[in-house]
């Protein structure tokens, strides 16, 4: 995934503006960190982005890294350089041939194990004979895999920057340019961003930029727009532990925010995506992780309300579903960043599938590549695990649903939300007692089996307990086997007589049943009380139970709950 920086400016900046830049950009991965200014400060370090020795400059480039190519070590860690020492890049992307390209660079010293060095020993080469342009067009027309790449060279004063990918900016600035991963390492300096597109390459200085874009083997000028962005800039945790915590607790007031701004403001563009959906034959919802469990449950809302949906996991898309021209495809994704999705999207547009998305990050790539996209209004979230931004993604399809019938009312939402929170003492006691748990089971049924799988995913990423979320049905299709006395099984209750008798099948096997329920029903033993009667609400109030259960359970094993291990906030790799 990685963030990358690449600074330039007339006057003189501090090498540690750069790197508040790259702590903006860390939710990108946050294993080791790097930088290079063009007045001799070069620094590496593992571990999250922290302040550098004070450095006087007018360039630098910076990279925040999340490890795909060679393990999280400081050799590893970017920027990377040539033999000289004079050719410095970040990379973010994988370059799948970076093999053969080594293989071609004979007698070139590598001190790392990443794609990312071979790049900068390849310039080094290419850079002997041809200019730096006629290099990056060697290297694009060669390359194979995804890459946004900065590329600095001593003496020179402009930056090179290509994109194939993964995502890149350009923010411009008073007196000088700024090329990131995305608009939120600079919100709060500029407002003027040009996004690249795909296969595009630019020349930027303190005064200036140029564009190209490769087009059958070539570079020609391109004249790129100026977006000017909204953008709140970055939050802050307040008074909260962690992130985590303080998104769930802003939960009520996004949910209300989403509802007003469905009702008003996007009511146009909900308008244009009814209509996609009323021409389209089928809807499919293409998402990951957290997102695909909100697509599942806009798939039972939209089929109650007659229409026929489906929502598949963006990264076995292609293998899992025949797309044709009678098919819309809605992408459900926080970052509107997942690569996964990213990908699929594409193939979809070639089969002549029309695009909208509901994305929660404003110029995401998602939300440019789409014919219509609806903003979740979830306000930046921070912690890995998605909470706030679930909350919304069922909302917006639910809301979707209600314009062909489906349920009406989304005012009591954010107090229900409310009703929850208040439990959360409960909670953390049920927490604390299983958190020395191996492994815990999540079942329900209906529109709860979205909900059940959800809260497993909480409960995985940030406690590191083995946990599944299934359909209470499918239980004694093999995995009761597992039940073992104190085995904890959270069961989320409606009013459906079916989840009650697999609840009795776990309680007849000495499993230790935890009940999400709004039944009053001295059978269950433990009950995390929810107010809701009807579904949407039900669904999102167990979640939310499910998002504090796992968030004491992580909070007891003491764990980094907003950075777990192995992970980041937007998975821009395959
Ligand atoms: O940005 P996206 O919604 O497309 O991200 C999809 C998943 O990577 C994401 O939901 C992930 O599963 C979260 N860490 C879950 O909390």
């Amino acid at each position: 995934m990685c963030g990358i920086i690449g600074l330039v400016s007339q006057d003189n900046f501090s090498s540690n503006e750069v790197i508040n830049m790259l702590k903006r950009l860390e939710y990108r991965g946050y294993d080791s960190f790097g930088i290079v200014t063009n007045s001799g400060l070069f620094e590496k370090e593992v571990g999250e982005v922290k302040p550098v020795v004070e450095n006087k400059c007018t360039q630098a480039v910076a990279h925040t890294r999340w490890a795909t190519t060679g393990g999280v070590t400081k050799e590893n860690a970017h920027p990377h350089s040539d033999c000289s020492g004079n050719i410095f890049l970040v990379h973010n992307g994988i370059l799948e041939n970076y093999l053969d390209f080594k293989k071609r660079l004979v007698g070139h010293k590598f001190v790392s194990e990443t794609d990312t060095e071979v790049v900068a020993h390849y310039f080094e080469e290419k850079t002997k004979t041809k200019s730096v342009k006629e290099s990056v067009l060697d290297f694009m027309n060669e390359a194979e895999g995804t890459f946004a790449i900065v590329l600095m060279i001593r003496g020179d004063k402009n930056l090179y920057a290509f994109k194939r990918g993964s995502p890149l900016s350009l923010g411009l600035l008073e007196g000088g340019n700024v090329l990131a991963s995305d608009i939120y390492a600079f919100s709060d300096r500029t407002d003027k961003t040009i996004f690249f597109n795909e296969d595009e390459f630019a020349i930027v200085n303190e005064s200036g930029y140029e564009f190209y874009r490769l087009d059958n083997g070539i570079l020609n000028p391109v004249s790129k727009a100026i977006t000017k962005v909204k953008w709140s800039g970055t939050e802050e945790k307040k008074n909260f532990d962690h992130y985590m915590i303080k998104e769930i607790y802003e939960e009520p007031e996004v949910a209300g925010r989403l509802v007003n701004s469905l009702q008003t403001e996007q009511m146009p563009e909900l308008e244009k995506l009814k209509q996609m959906i009323s021409s389209a034959k089928r809807t499919v919802f293409v998402a990951s992780g957290t997102s695909y469990h909100a697509a599942l449950l806009g798939v039972y809302f939209l089929n109650k309300a007659g229409i026929e949906a489906h929502a598949i996991i963006a990264s076995e898309f292609r293998n899992f579903y025949l797309v044709d021209d009678k098919t819309l495809i809605i992408a459900v994704t926080q970052s509107g960043e997942t690569m996964d999705v990213i990908e699929a999207l594409h193939g979809m547009k070639s089969k002549g599938a029309r695009i909208a998305s509901l994305v929660n990050v404003p110029y995401s790539t998602i939300q440019r590549m789409s014919n219509v996209s609806i903003n979740i209004e979830a306000g930046q979230e921070i912690c890995v695990a998605a909470t706030k931004s679930f909350v919304n993604q069922v909302i917006a399809l639910t809301y979707l649903a209600s314009l062909f019938g489906y349920e009406k009312d989304f005012s009591k939402i954010p107090e229900d939300i409310r009703n929850v929170l208040s439990e959360e003492e409960k909670i953390k006691r049920i927490a604390k007692s299983i958190a020395k748990s191996g492994d815990i089971y999540i079942i329900g049924r209906g529109y709860l089996y979205p909900v059940a799988r959800e809260i497993a995913l909480k409960i995985k990423e940030i406690s590191y307990i083995h946990a599944e979320g299934m359909m209470g049905g499918e239980l004694k299709h093999g995995t009761l086997a597992l039940i073992e006395k104190g085995t904890p099984v959270i069961a989320l209750i409606d009013n459906k007589p079916e989840i009650i008798s697999n609840v009795m099948e776990v309680k007849a096997r000495g499993g230790r049943i935890i009940a999400i329920t709004n039944r009053d029903d001295d059978r269950f033993g433990e009950a995390i009380r929810i107010s809701a009667r009807n579904k949407l609400p039900f669904s999102i109030e167990a979640a939310v139970a499910g998002q504090l259960l796992a968030y004491h359970i992580a909070k007891e094993k003491g764990l980094p709950i907003d950075r777990p291990r192995n992970l980041a906030k937007c998975v821009s790799v395959k």
